[in-house]
């Protein structure tokens, strides 16, 4: 395979024990065509000799600033580059490149570069937790970095936990999506998928509501990467477009506008009879004034006493009424006890999945482009997703709904 052929890479390989694994990497790369050009910290050399990238590379392994035949390398790296990915990219890369420090070669070019940056993390659970590491990941997730992995298992030292590169299949794979270059998945191809997103909106009387923060990049994610992977994807929204995620709404993209609770149930319920997927991103508002007013109401009158009623709860309705097959994933908005109120919601509501997220956790939640999420199925399996895209959130909660279905016989 040559899906990377002519890709400029800038392999850029910090100070970890998973530099081996940036030898595998590299090799891979190649395979797929790409022309390699490695840069290592001094770090990575501890780790990994430069005569190994030497030899397999496109390019001889560049580690200064300073050369003599080109006196701005990280510019002419980040300028010529198709692609700039770091494996592994240490906790002190990371910092630097979040904070705009450039202290070699590596971090001058990443801040040189315009072209899309692929960072993968790998160091020890404590450090990938420090409340300094994940808010520059956040960081750079904003400006839209991909970040991708790391994976939990065994680490160097032989403890367990989150922080270990991801495989070099996954790297390379990453590397290809991001250039658009790599193999479409298609394996949603012949599903029909229904997705909800946006904030529901509640009349008060003609000018005033009851709302709430959601934008719908996370409806929409779901949407585009469900697309994307071959499915026929209807999608209930109560916003046109929720922007930084493209200028287009994916082709295959079935857009039905609603603004009320009452008017998206009516519209899931009649998309979601086919489904195969039926995923519920919406922040629907649980509560609507009964009786909204006719005409704007005035202050010279006094504050008005609204009285509410609760609102049609679609994902419960949807629980009640699913066909054989349909998996549907519901979504939890959570500020405490997250998990509790999460298995509270997915034994209540009759769904297959919910999807939680703490909307107080920093870049997650509403309106962000991140997300950070815990998926519980209804069989018990428990599976978190750390801070990543809305897009990354979807592929990962898509990737569980496609093995499931592989996996049973029940379904249409
Ligand atoms: O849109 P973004 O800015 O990208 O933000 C994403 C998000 C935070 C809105 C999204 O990730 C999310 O959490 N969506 C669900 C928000 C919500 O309404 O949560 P809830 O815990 O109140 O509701 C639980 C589930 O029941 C949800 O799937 C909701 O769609 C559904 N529901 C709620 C009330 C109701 N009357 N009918 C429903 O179907």
């Amino acid at each position: 395979m040559t899906s990377l052929a002519g890709k400029r890479i800038v392999l850029g390989v910090s100070g970890g024990i998973a530099a081996y694994k940036a030898v595998e990497i590299c090799r891979r790369l190649m395979d797929e065509g790409a022309h390699v050009i490695p840069v290592l910290t001094k770090g990575a050399t501890r780790f990994v000799g430069r005569t190994t990238f030497d030899a397999l590379a496109s390019e001889r392994v560049q580690m200064s600033l300073f050369d003599e035949d080109d006196p701005i390398p990280h510019t002419t790296l980040g300028q010529t580059a198709d692609c700039v990915l770091v494996a592994p990219a240490t906790a002190r890369v990371i910092g630097a490149y979040a904070a705009g420090i450039s202290s070699d070669l590596l971090t001058a070019t990443l801040i040189a570069t315009r072209a899309p940056v692929v960072v993968c993390p790998a160091m020890h659970t404590e450090m990938w937790e420090h409340p300094a590491v994940a808010h520059n990941i956040a960081t750079l997730a904003e400006r839209g970095v991909h970040i991708v992995g790391p994976e939990s298992g065994r680490l160097a030292g032989g403890d367990e936990g989150a922080g270990r590169l991801s495989s070099p299949a996954d790297v390379v794979a990453a590397v290809s999506r991001v250039l658009d270059v790599g193999e479409k998945r298609s394996d949603m191809a012949g599903l029909s998928v229904v997705v909800t997103a946006g904030g529901t909106r509640e009349p008060i009387d003609p000018v005033r509501y009851i709302g709430n923060h959601s934008s719908g990049k996370q409806g929409y994610a779901f949407a585009e990467e469900a697309a994307g992977r071959g499915a026929s994807v209807t999608i209930v929204t109560t916003v046109d477009r929720p922007g930084p995620l493209g200028a287009t709404v994916a082709s295959g993209v079935t857009v039905v506008r609603v603004d009320t609770a009452e008017e998206m149930a009516a519209a899931t319920a009649d998309a979601a009879k086919d489904a195969d997927v039926v995923i519920m991103a919406a922040a629907v508002a649980d509560f609507r004034p009964v009786d909204p007013a006719g005409v704007k109401l005035k202050k010279r009158d006094g504050v008005p006493a609204i009285e509410l009623e609760p609102t049609p709860d679609i994902l419960a309705s949807l629980g009640a009424s699913k066909p054989e097959g349909q998996i549907l994933i519901g979504f939890a908005a959570e500020t405490c006890d997250v998990a509790d109120n999460a298995a509270a919601k997915l034994n209540g509501k009759g769904a297959d999945y919910i999807v939680a997220n703490d909307v107080t956790a920093e870049s997650a939640g509403f309106a962000h482009d991140t997300n950070e999420v815990l998926v519980l199925a209804s069989d018990g399996r428990a599976h978190s997703v750390g801070l990543r895209s809305k897009r990354q959130v979807a592929q990962a909660v898509l990737d569980l709904v496609v093995a499931d279905r592989d996996g049973r016989a029940d379904v249409r």
